[in-house]
């Protein structure tokens, strides 16, 4: 098959999403419902609200991308839908509306990995973006070192001990009064404060194992906020600002810890919702240049959760024949490295 065009569902947290995108990396339509209105008032996204927010949002969704596309559901060669991990109810709906496109068109189901969606995200935005590559994977509920040597092999060479990097941002940005959804307000708030106003712990920065740990930086904003008592808004943007040059330096320092390990990474990669932070982005290129290696980061839609990305995971799992049946279970956890010694914060969504 020449050029094979993939339906890509996900669904796995508060983003309703679908795409179509062909092998030659051509998006033909795609389609991205956030939830905030349903979420906005918790402070967090509720995973009831969400699958039914799904179910409601998927199937006309389906629908409107076909059409757009101009393209009928038999033209389609294969349908990938996110089966994990992620929030359990959500992965059902996507992952079953992906079971019946398949089995109603009579084409295969790719079950993709939510994270393996985002370790082969670069590669859609960048068709020069060869294997091995160094990957920092930081979203909401993961923040992981992987060596990418191809699909399907990752090796996870670090994880997170206790918080997810963008858990961190979301907590502090609650602590600070910053809104939901808070990575992207606690960023906001950042430009206008001065980062060194604040002493924050760099936790873990300097050990051996590129490991990672947010908890006890996040305590600290707390304990930081607790102590003004009527705090203006030039205080809370210098606190905002030190808290993300904290989470720059540990993800910096870790990362430079890795790249030492992988020698032969053909270049660093950014992905993951957190990589839409510009300071982030910012950090991490100068610390490619000083090794000299290039830095890839796709564009910031591409970062958050999409549709693409794993239409784009299911393109490059079908051009390796690795698809799967209409059994493929959904799994709310699901490391990417087998292998890899179980720790909390691996392969699950917070
Ligand atoms: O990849 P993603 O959309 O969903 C998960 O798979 O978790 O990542 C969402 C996470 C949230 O924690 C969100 O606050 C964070 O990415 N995020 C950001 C920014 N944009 C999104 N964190 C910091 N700065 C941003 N600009
Ligand atoms: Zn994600």
């Amino acid at each position: 098959m020449n050029n094979p065009l993939v339906l890509g569902i996900e669904s796995s947290c508060d983003e309703t999403a679908v795409a179509l995108v062909r092998a030659d990396r051509t998006i033909l339509a795609q389609r991205i419902a956030s939830q905030n209105e349903a979420h906005e008032r918790f402070g967090g996204v509720v995973p009831e609200l969400a699958a039914r927010a799904h179910a409601d949002r998927l199937a006309p969704m389906v629908a409107d991308v076909l059409a757009e596309a101009g393209v009928a559901l038999a033209d389609v060669d294969a349908i990938a839908g996110t089966a994990g991990p992620g929030l359990i109810g959500g992965v059902m709906v996507g992952l079953v509306t992906a079971k019946a496109l398949a089995m109603a068109a009579g084409k295969p189901l790719i079950a993709v990995n939510h994270l393996e969606g985002h370790a082969l995200s670069p590669r859609l935005a960048d068709a020069a973006l060869q294997f091995p590559y160094l990957l920092l994977l930081v979203s909401g509920g993961h923040c992981q070192l992987l060596f990418v040597e191809g699909v399907g092999r990752y090796r996870r060479l670090a994880t997170t001990i206790d918080d997810a990097v963008g858990e961190a941002f979301d907590k502090s940005a609650k602590v600070l009064g910053l809104g939901f959804p808070g990575g992207p307000a606690l960023e906001r708030a950042a430009r206008g404060g001065d980062g060194r106003r604040f002493a924050l712990p760099r936790p873990l920065v300097g050990s051996d194992e590129p490991h990672f740990s947010f908890a006890g930086l996040k305590s600290a904003v707390l304990r930081a906020r607790a102590g003004l008592a009527e705090p203006t808004e030039q205080d809370i943007a210098d606190l905002a600002a030190s808290f993300q040059q904290a989470a720059c330096d540990c993800l910096t320092d870790r990362t430079a810890r890795a790249l030492a390990l992988v020698p032969d990474a053909t270049a660093l990669v950014v992905a993951g919702g957190v990589a839409a932070n510009q300071a982030i982005r910012g950090a991490l290129a100068s610390l490619a240049a000083a090794h000299c290696v290039p830095f890839v980061a796709p564009p910031m839609w591409l970062c958050t959760d999409n549709g693409a990305m794993i239409a784009w995971a299911g393109v490059e799992r079908f051009q390796a024949g690795d698809i799967d049946d209409l059994h493929a279970p959904a799994r709310p956890r699901w490391p990417l490295d087998p292998a890899a010694e179980a720790v909390r914060g691996a392969g699950v969504k917070a």
